[in-house]
């Protein structure tokens, strides 16, 4: 062959390769409202910025006629990029070939840029769509799964993955997803379950469907298994373009800092007269954040699954920093099974990656009854505590209202090694709220008045005097000030300065035993 020939030769086979499954199978993603693995790539990446690895892998697999049908790629497109600048390793599963399924040498590529972004400290990006294990392939498929989820393991807590499940992800391929740090899923055209309808109606005679099953709305909203559910692809895609943005590349890195908008005027002049003086009136947790942190900053994980607790990234004079909050809004802000394995996944993700914490506290305790004591809240509940005990980066917490009880010391209190602890005018720091308070301590006495309705009022009124307000706590110095609602913003811009360079260590250990 001559040069000229040659290199037209590889161009040919590059055009080839984007072929994928070809046009008709193209055409029936298209149908079903999925993009392709390449079309993802385009929207998720910076224009031009991708460059793509392993072209030409096929399988090597001759069982059931497959060494007549070789696909350059085998099913997945991997390689390098930059996202708003920033690096990215990713991988993108081509359903059009062999339905997206992982074969040995699919899991060799996933491998290879998962060992690239390790050792390079670059996130990865997966964007999952197969029908799971390469069925011709046997065990060898069952060993790829096995080394890409090795590396999940260990590439945790050093660089950011974040999976994107596009279409179908079922058996034990949920588990790559499961061991990332973030789940995006999309509406309607995804779904994750461990076993299908099918299996499930046999074993348990349910009927449901997948979307039921395993879909978007189910996982966002009820198991909690995705953090993110979205419309369809191209949304999904950049909104991890966004989250991006508040990661820094790797755990030795701080996340970027970008240019600060003040919040919008209206709301920080509100924060005032924002929390109602009733402790039994609701009020939206989102407006102190809104008020607070530069201006539409706030990017909210799992907003549709336990939403008394509110988690997300947000920006502080520019700064990424994590917000956990309790929402009066929702279950009067208690804290519950679902909420803690929530804030402690989201507050150990922003510890091993050098993002501050904000807690704003509003909660009235932990939620009685059997369901939540025989479900495990004990050990639910301590894995909140320990996720705050833990983390060493710059923590912050602003009492708006009710610190009541063991969750009073769950939030980030001062005893667990919070840097910055202030309260507004409104709170109440006390072991539990005035009336149950009351009838516990006082029941005699009230039983005995003769009017004991009247006597029940002094006494909630002299507990209020003694107990409903931050200056107890302000006295022993478990906050460091109680400060107008309007000055938050200042005071812990001002805080979280001085922490920039913070150095708080834990003992040294092989590693942790968090209460699973
Ligand atoms: C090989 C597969 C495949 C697989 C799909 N295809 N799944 N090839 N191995 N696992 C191929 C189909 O033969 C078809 O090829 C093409 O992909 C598209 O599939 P369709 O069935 O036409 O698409 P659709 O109707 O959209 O259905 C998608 C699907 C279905 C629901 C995913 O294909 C399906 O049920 N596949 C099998 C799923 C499964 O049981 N996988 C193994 C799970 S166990 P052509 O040539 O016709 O286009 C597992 C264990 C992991 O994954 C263990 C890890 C520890």
């Amino acid at each position: 062959m001559e040069r000229k020939e040659k290199n037209q030769n590889l161009l040919h086979l590059r055009e080839l390769s984007k072929e994928g499954g070809g046009k008709e199978r193209i055409e029936k993603q298209h149908d079903k409202g999925k993009l392709t693995a390449r079309e993802r790539i385009n929207i998720l990446v910076d224009r031009d910025s991708f460059v793509e690895i392993d072209t030409f892998v096929t399988h090597r697999s001759s069982a059931f006629g497959l060494d007549k049908q070789k696909i350059p790629g085998d099913g997945v497109v991997t390689g390098f990029a930059k996202i708003e600048g920033g690096p990215i390793y990713l991988f993108s599963q081509d359903f059009t070939v062999f339905g997206g399924s992982l074969s040995e040498t699919h899991a060799q590529k996933i491998c290879k840029v998962m060992d690239l972004a390790l050792k390079n400290g670059v996130p990865v990006i997966g964007l999952n769509d197969s029908g799971g294990a390469r069925i011709q392939e046997g065990v060898d498929s069952l060993g790829g799964y096995a080394e890409v989820f090795w590396r999940n393991s260990m590439a945790s807590g050093v660089v950011p993955q974040i999976s994107a499940v596009m279409g179908p992800c079922a058996g034990g391929a949920v588990y790559s997803p499961a061991l990332t740090d973030f789940i995006y899923m999309v509406k309607n055209s995804s779904y994750m379950f461990v076993t299908g309808p099918n299996v499930v109606k046999t074993v348990t005679h349910e009927e449901v469907t997948s979307e039921e099953l395993g879909g978007a709305t189910t996982h966002g909203s009820k198991s909690g298994v995705a953090h993110f559910t979205m419309d369809n692809d191209a949304v999904c895609l950049q909104s991890i373009r966004k989250l991006l943005s508040y990661l820094p590349q790797n755990c030795e890195e701080k996340a970027p800092t970008i240019k600060s908008v003040e919040p919008n005027k209206a709301k920080a002049d509100s924060l005032d007269n924002l929390v109602p003086l009733n402790a039994n009136k609701p009020y939206d947790i989102k407006d102190v954040i809104d008020g607070v942190m530069d201006q539409n900053s706030f990017y909210e994980v799992h907003e549709h699954y336990a939403d008394n607790l509110v988690v997300g990234f947000a920006r502080l004079d520019g700064r990424s920093v994590g917000i956990v909050a309790n929402q009066p809004l929702a279950l009067a802000g208690v804290l519950d099974i679902d909420a803690s394995l929530k804030g402690a996944r989201f507050v150990r993700f922003c510890d091993a990656f050098n993002i501050p914490l904000i807690v704003f506290e509003d909660v009235p305790g932990f939620l009685p009854g059997t369901d939540q004591e025989w479900g495990g809240i004990i050990k639910h509940g301590a894995k909140l505590l320990y996720a705050f005990c833990e983390a060493t980066v710059p923590k912050m917490t602003v009492i708006t209202r009710k610190a009541y009880g063991g969750a009073y010391d769950v939030m980030n209190s001062k005893h667990i090694r919070a840097d910055y602890n202030v309260a507004w005018p409104t709170a109440e720091i006390a072991v539990m709220g005035t009336k149950g308070a009351v009838e516990i301590i006082f029941r005699k006495e009230i039983e005995k008045a003769e009017n004991s309705e009247k006597k029940q009022k002094e006494l909630e009124d002299s507990y209020k005097d003694e107990f409903a307000h931050p200056y107890k706590a302000a006295e022993r110095g478990f906050i460091d000030d109680v400060i107008l609602p309007s000055e938050t913003r200042e005071r812990l811009i001002k805080a979280f300065e001085l922490c920039q360079n913070k150095v708080d260590r834990v003992p040294k250990r092989k590693h942790d035993n968090l209460p699973l």
